[in-house]
């Protein structure tokens, strides 16, 4: 049987990731049918950076489905501080578990693992590159709180050129009809070019601005972001940067009263926490939409379930 991974978002179609929200929603719906699903099988989760959400409701999702989870949470546990490579440390635990999402501070780190091993890949984030987990993540949220995929404006605010969450998140959703992208972020931390001749070759509908004031009442999601400290160069710039963009409830008074607000997680200083009350604060909804979509991508990696019957 053919082995797939998940790398970046495009390796799973519109269609296959449409189905994967169903099964997710199932899920949510009946956890009864899923609760042994998985029994026998393992998920290993390799994280050479650190991560709360991503490991956790990668561990969670098996553990509902009735598997059960190995790995370590950090690079200095494994032989990668002693200098294997991850080409040999993922040929090894491909011995030990079914199935492998992992994490690592090198963009391309987990295609190169995927060349390794015959069991799933799965891309936790790598870099400032990709992280396709999240963005299945987001396309739930955004599926339960707007109700759809396409004819919405998307803010996206931050850290746009090294956060890799939006990065997966644009070429994910320029492939839905009628998506407009605004893109908030100040000149030095603005998407990279590829993302830009992307959006190009799409004849998507995009602009990019400074400010959030002057765009929020054109918005139907606003996606905020942290400033990415670990991937600057130098101290001074991350001080400089980080606090460019503080959502509060001031500035949400222009926004639509449905717009939905999405943060990966974690934050800093971006969202005020006064706001974490206002019903249109989705991100900690989303962070459980993380652990089902995780459970879907699971049982699709697997070949237990593709799709709801
Ligand atoms: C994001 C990541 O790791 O890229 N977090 C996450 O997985 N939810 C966002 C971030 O770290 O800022």
């Amino acid at each position: 049987m053919e082995i797939r991974n998940l790398i970046s978002i495009t390796d799973f179609s519109v269609e296959e990731i449409d189905k994967m929200i169903g099964v997710a929603g199932d899920i949510m719906k009946n956890p009864d049918k899923y609760i042994d699903i998985c029994k026998g099988k393992k998920l290993a989760t390799l994280f050479f950076e650190p991560s709360t959400r991503t490991r956790l409701s990668f561990e969670a999702a098996m553990l509902e489905l009735g598997g059960s989870v190995l790995g370590f949470s950090e690079a200095s546990s494994s032989s990668a501080s002693k200098g294997e490579s991850v080409s040999d440390t993922i040929r090894t635990v491909g011995c030990y578990a079914d199935i492998i999402a992992m994490r690592h501070p090198k963009e391309g780190a987990p295609i190169v693992a995927s060349r390794r091993t015959t069991v799933p890949i799965i891309n936790g984030g790598d870099g400032g590159h990709h992280h396709p987990t999240q963005t299945l993540t987001d396309l739930l949220t955004i599926t339960r709180e707007k109700g759809r995929l396409n004819n919405l404006t998307v803010g996206l605010c931050g850290d746009l050129k090294f956060g890799r969450t939006v990065h997966s998140l644009i070429e994910a959703m320029l492939r839905y009809e009628n998506v407009r992208f605004v893109l908030i972020a100040p000149p030095e931390l603005r998407v990279p070019q590829y993302i830009i001749d992307m959006l190009e070759k799409a004849g998507a509908a995009y602009k990019q601005v400074e400010t959030m004031e002057a765009v929020m009442p054109e918005l139907d999601i606003l996606y905020m972001t942290r400033v990415q400290r670990e991937r600057f160069f130098n101290e001074e710039d991350y001080i400089r940067l980080k606090d460019t963009y503080i959502l509060n409830m001031d500035k949400l008074a222009s926004a639509k009263k449905d717009m939905a607000i999405l943060h990966p997680l974690p934050r800093v200083n971006e969202i005020s926490v006064e706001v974490d009350d206002d019903p249109r604060a989705a991100y900690f909804r989303q962070a459980l939409c993380g652990k089902y979509i995780r459970m879907a991508l699971i049982l699709n990696l697997l070949n237990i379930v593709k799709e709801v019957k």
